[in-house]
């Protein structure tokens, strides 16, 4: 079998010592990376003053994991700038927040020019390289015009949007060019992988593009969260519940999740249905992210006003609607909490799958299984028949949609989550990165050198 070579921004190198918790990307590739030869590629998360191009190499269960820092600037226009600051909300439909700016498209392309040196110095010729998410979408172009052959797949986690939106974007044709170099583009649904093609041809492009919805390991995600919810501090959660019924939510701090909707939601909830009052707790853990942007920083500013506000209205001296929580959590943790959660409350107004819906799902007791209350914008909705779906721009429908979750009775709430674990047992982890690679074709011969143009 060929060597598999993993390209991301991010790259989970395991620390010595240290207990792993790996996160999403890490978990959906491990069956890819098992007995087999493999290299993870990426940043090292760190900055210096002047990084070299001979990566940091951690060797752990038969991978070896290179990366390599980049200089402030590097970071500031690259990842700062023009992965969060134009390509993350252009992707997300959210075209007022898009900022442009030239230096930032450059600076974006000379990492990932420098990133493909650093990395074809590494490569064999049969080597198959799996890129991963619009931090990279130029690197198999940067590749190819180092003469390299390789076959280049790419996964795009993220939503895209459709044609006439990315329009919008100042040269977003030579992006499409870019995108275009890689032998087959995985997207995460059926609507994405059209908008993509879309977009493609319009610029009088083409490439392989097919939907290749994310998975997840849904057995051991569920018995990670059965022992954690028994750990003492789930019992300490469980406990200070006073028999009412766990709301929750788990994102990143990110507008994309539809948090401030939500938070009204839960308001519309107590007023609108009285009865529920006293009787809902609201827990949301958002772990601060990309707070360099003001985006972020002011929409944490929202959500501080906004939770004071509703708690302000609605609490009693022994109890408050919302338990606000902006630090991070381990995956360990959050898997507990899923488990004892009654509602599931995940309202992005746009999202390539979300993964947080399938762990909730994932996490529940057979026996009394929680509802899971679904945005109709997440990816994770063409997968997850058995939720309650919502339209997250309407936090009277996100209210309703809470309402008949807390009133649905036992029955149809196994049989809603048996339909969706189901699925989820289906869409292994492992049969989504097999599918992708096989597709890509790495058991074929390899195009040969002078194969391509
Ligand atoms: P995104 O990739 O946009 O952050 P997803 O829901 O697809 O959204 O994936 C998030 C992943 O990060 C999930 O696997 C989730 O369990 C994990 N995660 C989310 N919130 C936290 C948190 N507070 N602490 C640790 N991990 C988290
Ligand atoms: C999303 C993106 C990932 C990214 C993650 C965390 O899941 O698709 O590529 O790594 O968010 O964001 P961060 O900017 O902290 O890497």
């Amino acid at each position: 079998m060929p060597r598999l070579v993993i390209v991301s921004n991010r790259v989970p190198v395991p620390k010595p010592g240290a207990k792993t918790q790996p996160g999403g990307l890490a978990v959906a590739l491990k069956d890819a990376l098992e007995g087999r030869s493999a290299i993870w590629f990426g940043w090292s998360g760190q900055t210096s003053r002047e990084p070299g191009d001979e990566p940091a190499i951690v060797e752990a269960n038969g991978v070896s994991y290179a990366t390599v820092d980049l200089t402030e600037q590097e970071l500031k226009l690259y990842y700062t700038g023009y992965s969060n600051g134009t390509l993350w909300p252009l992707l997300h439909y959210r075209m007022g927040l898009v900022e442009f700016r030239r230096e930032e498209e450059e600076g974006y392309r000379a990492v990932n020019e420098r990133f493909a040196r650093v990395l074809a110095a590494r490569l064999r010729p049969d080597d198959v390289i799996w890129v991963h998410d619009f931090h990279l979408f130029p690197l198999a172009g940067a590749l190819r015009r180092l003469g390299l052959g390789n076959r280049i797949g790419f996964f795009l986690h993220v939503p895209f949007p459709p044609a006439p939106f990315f329009a919008a974007l100042p040269r977003g044709e030579a992006l499409l060019a870019d995108i275009a170099q890689y032998d087959l583009v995985g997207m995460q649904t059926e609507e994405d992988a059209a908008n993509l093609s879309g977009a493609l041809a319009g610029a009088g492009l083409s490439t392989r593009v097919e939907a290749f919805p994310i998975g997840m390991d849904a057995e051991g995600f569920a018995k990670t969260a059965a022992r954690a919810a028994r750990s003492a501090e789930a019992k300490r959660l469980a406990e200070s519940l006073n028999g009412r019924a766990l709301l929750l939510g788990v994102d990143r701090l990110d507008y994309s999740k539809g948090l401030p909707n939500r938070f009204l939601g839960v308001d519309r909830l107590l007023r609108r249905f009285p009865e529920q009052r006293r009787n809902v707790t609201f827990l949301q853990v958002a772990p601060v992210s990309r707070g360099e942007l003001q985006q972020y920083r002011s929409l944490r500013r929202e959500l501080d006003e906004l939770a004071g506000r509703i708690n302000g209205q609605h609490a009693e001296v022994d109890w408050a609607p919302i338990r606000w929580i902006t630090r991070a959590s381990s995956r360990t943790s959050l898997s507990g909490y899923l488990r004892l959660a009654k509602v599931g409350l995940v309202t992005p107004l746009r999202d390539g799958m979300n993964l947080v819906a399938k762990e909730y799902v994932a996490a529940q007791d057979e026996k009394d299984p929680g509802v899971l209350v679904l945005s109709r914008f997440a990816g994770a909705a063409a997968e997850l028949p058995g939720a309650v779906l919502v339209n997250p721009h309407d936090p009277d429908e996100i209210a309703e949609g809470l309402n008949d979750a807390l009133s649905m009775p036992l029955e149809e709430r196994q049989a809603r989550w048996r339909e969706n674990m189901a699925l989820l047992k289906q869409n292994s982890a492992a049969r989504w990165s097999k599918g992708f690679l096989a597709a890509l074709g790495e058991d074929a011969t390899p195009p040969g050198s002078g194969s391509r143009p």
